[in-house]
């Protein structure tokens, strides 16, 4: 009895969960850019979800507009040193623009996000951040 309660009780929060996944615009109205600390906006929009989705929205390269890039870094260290080198391009300067580019947060992992345009510099300036997925029946 016990048991079959806490399964009713695990089904109900996952599906409460799977309601609640939001998809969210990174950057808010700054959107995706270079010169924004994106830490402190990913520290005001977390916690984040399994199945949340991010939307990556910023203008292809043009006169106005520097190009930015969405890449995802392999671990803490090489996002903490905004090292590229085992970086894996997600979206092209080309793709963020219109609704923008997505991303949904699937797995249980932490998520390492930068631009890697500007030689690295953008996101040394700040231009990354990390998110860890929760697992949906963790409310
Ligand atoms: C971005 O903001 C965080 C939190 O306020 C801070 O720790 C970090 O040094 C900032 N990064 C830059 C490049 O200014």
């Amino acid at each position: 009895m016990k048991i079959a309660q806490a399964f009713v009780l695990l089904v109900a929060a996952s599906l409460i969960g799977v309601s609640q996944a939001k998809t969210v615009v990174v950057g808010g109205n700054e959107k995706w850019r270079s010169g924004f600390n994106y830490t402190e906006w990913a520290f005001q929009n977390n916690p984040f979800y399994i199945n949340d989705k991010l939307v990556f929205k910023y203008d292809p390269p043009s006169e106005s507009s520097p190009a930015v890039d969405l890449f995802w870094l392999p671990d803490l260290y090489s996002y903490m040193t905004c090292d590229f080198s085992r970086a894996k391009l997600l979206a092209d300067p080309t793709q963020g623009s219109g609704e923008g580019f997505t991303v949904a947060l699937n797995q249980w992992r932490p998520y390492y996000f930068a631009s890697g345009q500007g030689n690295s510099v953008y996101c040394k300036n700040g231009m990354k951040f990390f998110a860890v997925p929760w697992p949906q029946w963790f409310i």
